[in-house]
């Protein structure tokens, strides 16, 4: 058994669901449910007896507290966390509270937890905690990419709270010992991801005749990963990570915004071209510039290659057209996001949990 927390979300959505299918060990899913959380990701497991759903808060000691106990998972994977920058610079309150306090909260119940298992449990447990490139700062055009020795120079809220919470892990680890894995990963993308971030955005803006918004000169640039690229990077730092270490994860795809959304318009000029036969590039406007926006992140996976052997099965072109053709493939899953009917069945369905 294992816990997964925030995996209802874009990432660990994929995650959960791709463990199920390639690995079959049950999984305790904690997830508050906030606007990114959307079970209609998690429907091909609703009825799953290995998949065990509690809408709850990471911040809750006594709540994680009560599923350690019930559960005696072998693992907490913490995916949870906001994770959009422009929503941080909007109000970074939340951000704190969830990606530095809550992170907080979920290590002290996970050590309680920890520190009472018998010796040959205790030595086999592992806390993963899910990072980012962001808290290494922006790279120039001729700089090397991140490497796991890079110093940490977050520059949005966001960042400087996954940055926060990287540390908390690296602290829990050296003072108490928890035996932790931190994974700091390039920009995901592919199914079942909310449409506030480029790509989806793109794709969606695209097909119902809405500007495509591109910040600044759309010269950033971004080092793209198909998620379940990343899924199975930490499955394979889970599996043989060495503990106390931190792990790049990124698929050397690095592409300026401009081309990413003139990729996507190519794209859907083939697949589903305008009923008024004009290209979807002629949708595309520039528009101001996100506040402090990082110009360049670039990732030396390295590290996970020569030591896990871990490689990426997606370039970038086979991962976008993927994408594209889910999204197009998936319309009942878009609408109930577009029309916010996701949000009302949750609350309906699952009223938050305490211990
Ligand atoms: P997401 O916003 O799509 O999903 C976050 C999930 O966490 C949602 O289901 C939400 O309901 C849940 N959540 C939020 N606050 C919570 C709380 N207090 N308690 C319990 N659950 C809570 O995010 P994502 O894109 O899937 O990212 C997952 C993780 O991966 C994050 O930690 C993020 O920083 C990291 N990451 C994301 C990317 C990316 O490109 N998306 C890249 C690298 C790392
Ligand atoms: O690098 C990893 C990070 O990638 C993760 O840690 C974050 O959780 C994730 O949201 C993502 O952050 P970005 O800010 O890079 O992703 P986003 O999709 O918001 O933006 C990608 C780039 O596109 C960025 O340079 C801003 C730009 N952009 C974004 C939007 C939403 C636009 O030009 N137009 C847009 O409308």
């Amino acid at each position: 058994m294992i816990l997964v927390t925030g995996g209802a979300g874009f990432i660990g959505g994929n995650f959960v669901l791709d463990w199920l299918a390639e690995h079959g060990e049950p999984v305790v899913n904690l997830d508050k449910l906030t606007y990114a959380g959307n079970l209609n990701t998690l429907a091909a497991v609703q009825s799953d007896t290995r998949h065990h759903f509690v809408r709850g808060d990471i911040g809750d000691p006594a709540l994680v507290a009560q599923l350690l106990a019930e559960y005696q998972p072998r693992a907490v994977l913490n995916f949870a966390a906001e994770s959009h920058v422009d929503r941080s610079i909007h109000g970074p309150g939340e951000f704190i509270q969830t990606n530095v306090v809550g992170t907080f909260n979920l290590l002290e119940a996970v050590r309680g937890y920890w520190h009472e298992l018998p010796a040959g449990r205790k030595a086999a447990f592992r806390f993963l905690h899910v990072s980012t490139d962001e808290v290494y700062g922006t790279l120039s055009a001729g700089d090397p990419p991140f490497a796991e020795t890079n110093r940490y120079e977050p520059n949005s809220p966001y960042s400087a709270s996954k940055a926060a919470s990287d540390h908390l892990v690296r602290a829990w680890h050296h003072t108490y010992g928890l035996p932790v894995l931190t994974t700091n990963c390039s920009n995901n993308y592919g199914p079942y991801h909310f449409p506030e971030k480029l790509i989806p955005l793109v794709i969606l803006n695209a097909l119902t005749g809405k500007p495509l918004p591109v910040y600044g000169d759309g010269q950033q640039i971004r080092d793209w990963l198909y998620v379940k690229d990343h899924c199975s990077a930490i499955r394979r730092v889970l599996e043989a990570g060495r503990v106390g270490q931190t792990y790049n994860v990124g698929g050397w795809n690095e592409k300026a915004n401009l081309d990413v959304v003139q990729t996507i318009c190519g794209l859907l000029d083939e697949l589903k071209p305008r009923d008024d036969g004009q290209l979807y590039r002629t949708q595309i406007t520039f528009v101001t510039d996100r506040p402090g926006h990082d110009r360049r992140y670039a990732i030396d996976a390295r590290k996970l290659e020569q030591e896990l052997g871990w490689k990426p099965a997606e370039t970038f072109e086979s991962g976008i057209r993927k994408t594209v053709q889910w999204y197009l493939d998936n319309q009942p899953w878009v609408q109930n996001v577009v029309n916010g009917a996701y949000r009302e069945w949750t609350d309906k369905q699952y009223p938050l949990q305490h211990a």
